[in-house]
């Protein structure tokens, strides 16, 4: 099977198993553990903040934000197809207690316009607004990476009327990569910030919330209340650290994969999707709106030993990641261009001229 669901499929390298057996077990909801202080101190200083604080999952680390920086019945504002409004399960409002509204975006970054003027003050009769999220490499968007300006701009409008920024950035080194520039860069535009060790950079589990050292002390608090504090985390926080020191710059290997994989769908019809839109290792296609659905395309794929995930009626997500080669996306790009060419209602190739 050629498997381009996600990069969380990455199976941990020889260097992250040998670095778990090797770890320390130390209790770390009584104590803190050794290995899990390393963890949380690397992952700090990656991302230009005081303090960190390492929980199970991606999801858990954006709640527990949530809940750390809004007070019950303040509002969230984010981009509308953010990760956190469309696929945590609406623990924004059933957990956080807190309003969110979706403010309209391209490519994953909020319109400007718009989101300063859903600002809002707590006034005599009204909750203010409590955060203001961004979410880089966005997910939703294909993998679109928030330029640099627009993470200042946002940055700038929120903290100028005293709302805090957090930054869902499970994919963050993705868009550091792209941009050519480090996390820290990214993450200097926020409050807090969390990532994943557990996507392309293949650790096994885990992510990262960090932030100042008054905030994160506070996240703590909420990460116990939510069932995020483990016992002996040490094997984990240790591929972690394995992840973090070895793992980031190969991620342009999967960005390149993505382009090839992007370059040969373009070549079978343009209209499924722009290469020059797909910027890290997530490939968004847009499939012909008469015929099969995206669910038919990826059993129909599966079939053929191919497995991608439908993420709309009429659009697939393929992602790249550290066990796909060229010889995979090759032998994607023949599966996918003989079903098309199978297809009972295949649209029309466009004209080159
Ligand atoms: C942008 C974004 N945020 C958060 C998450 C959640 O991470 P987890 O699956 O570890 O809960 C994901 C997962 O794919 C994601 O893409």
């Amino acid at each position: 099977m050629i498997d381009l669901r996600s990069d969380t499929v990455t199976r941990p390298t020889e260097a992250m198993l040998e670095s778990m057996r090797e770890a320390s077990f130390g209790d770390d909801s009584r104590d803190g553990d050794e290995t899990v202080r390393a963890l949380e101190a690397l992952a700090a200083e990656r991302m230009g903040k005081e303090a960190a604080a390492f929980m199970p999952s991606g999801t858990m680390t954006n709640l527990v934000a949530i809940l750390a920086h809004t007070p019950r019945g303040g509002e969230v504002l984010l981009e509308a197809g953010a990760h956190i409004l469309n696929s945590e399960l609406g623990g924004i409002t059933g957990v956080a207690g807190a309003f969110y509204k979706g403010i309209p975006g391209r490519r994953g970054a909020m319109d400007l316009d718009r989101l300063t003027d859903a600002i809002r003050k707590t006034g005599r009769s009204a909750f203010g607004t409590g955060l203001v999220a961004m979410e880089t490499s966005h997910n939703r968007a294909g993998g679109a990476v928030l330029p640099l300006a627009h993470m200042e701009a946002v940055y700038r409008a929120a903290s100028s009327r005293g709302v805090p920024v957090h930054i869902d950035g499970a994919r963050i080194f993705n868009a550091a990569v792209a941009l050519g520039t480090d996390a820290q860069s990214l993450a200097a535009h926020t409050d807090s910030i969390c990532f994943c060790v557990s996507k392309g950079l293949s650790a096994p589990i885990g992510s990262l919330l960090c932030g100042s050292a008054a905030f994160i002390e506070r996240a703590r608090a909420f990460r116990r209340m939510v069932g995020g504090n483990m016992r002996q985390a040490g094997p984990l926080a240790a591929a972690g650290i394995v992840a973090l020191n070895t793992m980031v710059a190969r991620l342009r290997e999967d960005h390149t994969t993505a382009q090839r994989l992007a370059l040969g769908l373009a070549a079978i019809d343009a209209r499924m999707v722009d290469p020059a839109g797909v910027e890290t290792n997530l490939v968004k296609v847009e499939l012909p709106q008469e015929g099969r659905t995206a669910a038919q395309w990826s059993e129909s794929l599966a079939a053929a030993g191919i497995r991608v995930s439908p993420c709309d009626r009429h659009a697939l997500r393929f992602v790249t990641h550290r066990h796909i080669g060229d010889g995979d996306i090759d032998a994607t790009l023949n599966a996918f261009g003989k079903l098309w060419r199978e297809s009972a209602s295949p649209r029309e190739t466009p004209q080159r001229h």
